[in-house]
């Protein structure tokens, strides 16, 4: 019987779990036997014994690393890498743009590795979409962290002892974070205005009721696969002197812009920083990619000429439990696609006709996979 494991996360920051003891019960009705390390789901709010309402065996670490299907939010530490078996199975968000050897490490130890950043952005690979799934909850949980920060009201509010103007929030770079980031400060009552590189989320911004900035950096950027592309030296500046201006109106920035693979692109410069309204906040979820504003420190909340910047980089992190739900869900979606049941016993196919598993399959049989 193919086992997986299921061993605790080490990383300080964090909090999730790769499974949770619901996807654990449809992984079970599959024929797998799952081995969750103790306490693994404490901290994502699922403690043992939610584990072992449904059965699981809870096992020491040793165990949980020693199965054939590894399942993680995070890729393992120099420290943890010599527990992985040969021939074991490591599916997780794998950081497979760092340049770092670990693939090399993992295919010179026969571990096959499929990195979940690499899942095709396809309709047909929607349910298995981590990048999608954590992006939309870090895209709401940045508003909160800027509310939070923010010593004013978001909305419009009229009392008795006084009135407030809605803040004036505008969100710059509108993927699936950035269109979580707008339909939650609408839902709280700002006044929202979004900008983004590529033209095509003109009419997604619009249909959340925010306004769309158009500013004209003289170049079209549109990469493949709908992400966006690199800008050329000179459209970057003309995009950050374009920005300056409007930005120094606004009350709360949260900014999202990223290229993938990419130094994250300067958009909120110091002078646009110097010319904001004291108290007001900036949220740079890119701060773990470089900042899309140079004065933002990735970890850390800093206040730099009155303005507080936001520059945490997990938000899945501090919504953990519905974080665990959605990135378990995609993990079993993955496996449903790989698994072949032989007369009752799963085997797990590595079918490398299938797009979504040649894109993701980052080593295999010893040889690292990943391309550039
Ligand atoms: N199943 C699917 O078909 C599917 C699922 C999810 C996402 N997508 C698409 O994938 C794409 C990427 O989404 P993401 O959330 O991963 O994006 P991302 O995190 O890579 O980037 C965030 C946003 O930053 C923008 N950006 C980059 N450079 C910029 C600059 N210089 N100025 C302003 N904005 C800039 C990008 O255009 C993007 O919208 C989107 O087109 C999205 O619609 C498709």
């Amino acid at each position: 019987m193919i086992t997986i494991g299921l061993p605790k996360e080490s990383r300080q920051d964090e909090t999730r779990v790769a499974l949770t003891p619901d996807a654990i019960k449809k992984l079970c009705k599959k024929g797998f036997q799952v081995k969750v390390e103790k306490s693994a789901g404490e901290r994502a709010g699922f403690p043992d014994s939610a584990y072992e309402m449904e059965g699981v065996e809870l096992v020491d670490a040793a165990q949980a690393w020693g199965t054939d299907v590894l399942l993680k939010v995070h890729r393992p530490s120099d420290s943890e890498m010599p527990r992985l078996k040969k021939g074991a199975l490591l599916i997780s968000m794998l950081e497979p743009y760092l340049k770092d050897g670990f693939f090399e490490k993992m295919a010179g130890q026969g571990v096959d590795t499929i990195s979940m950043e690499l899942i095709p952005r396809t309709s047909r690979a929607q349910s298995m979409d981590v990048l999608s799934s954590q992006a939309n909850i870090a895209g709401y949980r940045a508003v909160l962290e800027a509310a939070a920060h923010y010593g004013r009201f978001l909305p419009l509010m009229m009392t008795s002892a006084g009135s407030s103007k809605p803040a004036k929030v505008m969100i710059l770079g509108v993927g699936v974070a950035g269109l979580q980031a707008i339909a939650t400060a609408k839902r709280m009552g700002a006044t929202v205005e979004a900008y983004d590189i590529r033209p095509d989320v003109k009419e997604q911004i619009q249909s959340l009721g925010a306004k769309v900035v158009e500013l004209d950096v003289g170049e079209e950027g549109t990469g493949t696969g709908g992400y966006a592309k690199e800008l050329s030296e000179e459209g970057k500046k003309k995009q950050q002197a374009l920005l300056t201006e409007r930005l120094k109106k606004c009350d709360v920035i949260i900014s999202t812009a990223n290229v993938p693979g990419r130094r994250a692109p300067v958009l909120i410069s110091e002078e646009a920083v110097k010319g904001m309204r004291p108290g007001s906040v900036i949220v740079d979820m890119a701060a773990a990619t470089g900042g899309n504003c140079p004065l933002s420190e990735p970890g850390h909340v800093v206040t730099k000429y009155g303005v507080k910047i936001v520059g945490l980089v997990n938000y899945p992190s501090l919504v953990p439990t519905d974080s665990s739900q959605f990135y378990a869900n995609n993990l079993v979606s993955l496996l449903s696609l790989m698994v072949d049941d032989q007369a009752g016993k799963p085997a797990i196919r590595y079918d490398l006709e299938d797009d979504i598993i040649s894109a993701a399959l980052s080593t295999y049989q010893g040889q690292v996979r990943l391309k550039n």
